[in-house]
């Protein structure tokens, strides 16, 4: 399958950088995938407790898929390593040895993650965490990454909602870049059908790599209303399109959101447009100026290169902060909150 006008992140560390922006705990930061790590933890955190409550194995597979750059990407890595530390610790059995797969698209810049692991195998060492061997998977997870029957656990946070191509028939879209409330039924089935063909196709790839009993852990971009036109998918979208009539790159390949069902492996949280203006749970922006900015690099951190791609670099910086400031117009009028859908799997 090809993999087109999928954003890979801004590497390196400047201002709009991806790993810059997916700091949140220390400035303003921006983008959201920390705290959506964060409020999946408990649920990833039972999945893992569950998984050794009954096994110790000597050697633990883990992979992150979709895992991109910055200081989210060891995050859930050493989250887990953590946990199973303290679960041994408690059964009194020994350590597994950890084999670490970070896999995100060949494009994606694993130099500056490779540049962080010394730092990582320091405090894997001094807290006696056993040997840990982290390497890269460069690759798309629409095709087979792994030997059969090889990976313990899976984990991939906000990338699966990325499509593997652009869906087909979308003439009637023309005017935008994704779902709006303007486009026809044909457009919402047409983002829906290609979600279905590479979801299964996801599922059933990693079925055939995770050994029996293995777990995967898989947090994305969903919707809590039915209708995908609805602000839940579209708001943001909607608001870059208006900069400029993106027709020139069709559309861009971001699923058709899924709606949570009932179901025990199913969870769900929200995460302000701006997470770092998540404090007091409280209805209303704050700083609507600011949250704009907030939202804007964010977004820039994980568009750029698409938008540079097609208009230069020169429209980057204007362009951005006239985003800015619509999204500082509708955070004034409504808060605006990311959905996340949560699921716990087990390969049987
Ligand atoms: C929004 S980032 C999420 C990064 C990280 N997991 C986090 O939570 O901070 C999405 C990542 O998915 C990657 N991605 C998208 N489609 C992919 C595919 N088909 N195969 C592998 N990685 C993909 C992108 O390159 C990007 O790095």
């Amino acid at each position: 399958m090809v993999v087109v006008n999928v954003p890979c992140m801004n590497g390196g560390g400047g201002e709009t950088s991806y790993a810059e922006n997916s700091d949140v705990q220390i400035f303003i930061l921006l983008l959201s995938q920390r705290t959506v790590i964060l409020k999946a933890w408990p649920f990833l955190e039972e999945t893992i407790k569950d998984m050794f409550s009954s096994s110790f194995p000597g050697c633990f597979n883990v992979a992150d898929s979709g895992c991109s750059l910055g200081p989210n990407t060891l995050l859930v890595i050493s989250k887990i390593i953590d946990t199973i530390h303290k679960l041994c610790h408690q059964a009194n059995k020994k350590l597994p040895e950890f084999q670490v797969f970070l896999n995100d698209l060949p494009r994606n810049d694993f130099n500056s993650i490779f540049q962080s692991l010394p730092e990582f195998y320091k405090r894997i060492k001094k807290e006696k965490f056993g040997p840990c061997f982290v390497a890269g998977m460069p690759g798309s997870f629409y095709e087979r990454l792994f030997p059969s029957r090889s990976i313990n656990f899976i984990h991939s946070s906000y990338s699966v909602h990325w499509l593997s191509k652009v869906p087909e028939n979308l003439e009637n879209n023309k005017r935008n870049i994704y779902i709006t409330k303007s486009s026809p039924p044909s457009v919402c089935q047409a983002f829906l059908e290609q979600f279905q063909r590479d979801f299964s196709a996801f599922l059933s790839l990693r079925s055939e790599e995770i050994v029996s009993g293995g777990r995967m852990f898989l947090t994305f971009l969903g919707r809590s209303i039915a209708d995908p036109s609805s602000k839940d998918c579209c708001c943001l979208l909607e608001l870059l399109v208006l900069l400029k009539r993106l027709t020139w790159i069709h559309s861009i390949c971001l699923a058709i959101f899924p709606t949570k069902k009932k179901s025990s492996q199913f969870s769900g949280s929200k995460v302000n447009w701006d997470p770092s203006d998540d404090v007091n749970n409280k209805s209303f922006v704050f700083n609507k100026d600011r949250c704009g900015q907030n939202v804007a690099n964010s977004i820039r951190a994980v568009t750029e290169p698409m938008l540079a791609s097609h208009f230069g670099n020169a429209v980057i910086d204007p362009l951005f902060a006239r985003f800015a400031t619509l999204v500082a117009e509708h955070l004034a009028v409504e808060k605006t909150k990311y959905i996340s859908i949560v699921i716990s799997m087990t390969n049987k």
